[in-house]
């Protein structure tokens, strides 16, 4: 399926190519899995934790896009701040795209402030950047570099 927008780009060539993830911030990961997993009935995909970020994250399926359940490893975390300040909930909405650092820059270029310059390795273990809420009506964007098909 093809849209045409108003610039006369077609959704076939446009850079942001799907949803790639939703993360979601919780407090205590077993229970959160007791809720998408076992309640809501997602398939859970695999559990692992990126200490580098103080996180222990869980992937579940949801049609072509996964959620990614955030919990905290200790109080340096990434989410340690959001969980102190909002509680559980959405914490940012990751795209998919195919040249990340082409993106930042384009990004960037049009006026978009951002969290991370340089991309670094994500819980999926691909390249991955984040861009300011403030920038973004809101919302942490996460831009993910899509495998390249072999
Ligand atoms: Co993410």
């Amino acid at each position: 399926m093809q849209s045409i927008d108003q610039s006369g780009t077609s959704a076939a060539s446009a850079p942001i190519q799907k949803i790639a993830h939703l993360g979601i911030a919780v407090r205590d990961l077993e229970a959160a899995l007791v809720t998408y997993r076992d309640r809501l009935g997602l398939r859970h995909l695999e559990t692992k934790d990126v200490p580098e970020r103080g996180l222990r994250v869980a992937f579940l399926e949801a049609g072509e896009a996964l959620i990614e359940l955030l919990a905290p490893l200790n109080e340096q975390s990434e989410i340690t701040r959001f969980l102190a300040d909002r509680g559980e909930g959405i914490h940012h909405l990751c795209f998919e795209v195919a040249d990340i650092r082409g993106e930042l820059g384009r990004v960037e270029a049009a006026g978009i402030r951002l969290v991370n310059r340089e991309p670094s390795l994500g819980a999926e273990g691909l390249p991955v950047a984040f861009l300011h809420p403030k920038s973004c009506h809101g919302v942490l964007l996460e831009l993910l570099e899509a495998p390249k098909p072999a």
